[in-house]
This record gives structure tokens, sequence and C-alpha cells, in this order.
């Protein structure tokens, strides 16, 4: 019986800490703190997304068509996109400034223009 409480205890805390992710969740949520973010061919919407330094964002990233992706390289984040399944980054700007992001995966003739920008004010 008791070779049984280890893995009881797994269970237990494997349960807490979801409860703990989720209860994360649901505050990100009430804060109004997850940008939900589209991409499809060429462009993202909203395309300038705005954050303050040291102040947590969720950013949710949805495909309406194909693969893309979201880097951006002066914070250091980014994700693929794609369809069917939503891409989180969780973001806590460092620093203030204008920061560019933009798509890095290969997905037509306009690719190069699927850009946006960060801004992060103190
Ligand atoms: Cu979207 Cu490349």
């Amino acid at each position: 019986m008791r070779d049984r409480i280890p893995a009881v205890g797994v269970a237990v805390l494997v349960f807490v800490l979801s409860a703990v992710l989720a209860e994360v969740c649901a505050i990100a949520d009430e804060a109004g703190q997850v940008i939900q973010i589209t991409a499809k061919r060429y462009e993202y919407n909203p395309n300038t997304i705005t954050g303050k330094k040291g102040v947590p964002v969720v950013l949710e990233f949805t495909s309406l068509d194909r693969l893309h992706g979201f880097n951006c390289p002066g914070l250091g984040i980014r994700t693929d996109i794609a369809p069917g399944k939503a891409a989180t980054l969780l973001l806590v700007p460092q620093k203030a400034g204008t920061f560019p992001f933009h798509c890095d995966n290969f997905c037509g003739s306009g690719h190069e223009d699927m850009t946006g920008t960060i801004v992060v004010t103190e």
C-alpha cells in the first residue's frame, strides 16, 4: 500500500499545477492582457501591438489560411502559426521601444511584406 503514495503524490502535484496554470490564464483574461492576432496572406491584424515595460501580455495567434510565422528579434520571441491551432506567447517586455516583427515562414508572393510593430512604453 505504501508504495502507492508516490504515484498519488505526483497525481496531486500535476492536478495542483494544472489548477495554478488555469488560474494564471484566468487572471490574464480578466486583466484584458490577452491580445488576439490573426495572420493571413499577407498581414497580421492588428499589425501594431502596444504594451508596457514589465507588464505581461499573452499574444494569441490564429492563422486564417496557411502556415505563417511570427518573429520579433528585438524582443526575442517567435512562434509558428499553423492553421486550426492557436499559438500563444507570453511577452514580458524588459525594455521600452519600437520593435519590428515579421513572418518567417515563406507563405507566398507577399511574404516579405508581412510585417508589424510592437510598441513598448515605459
Ligand atoms: Cu506569412 Cu510568410
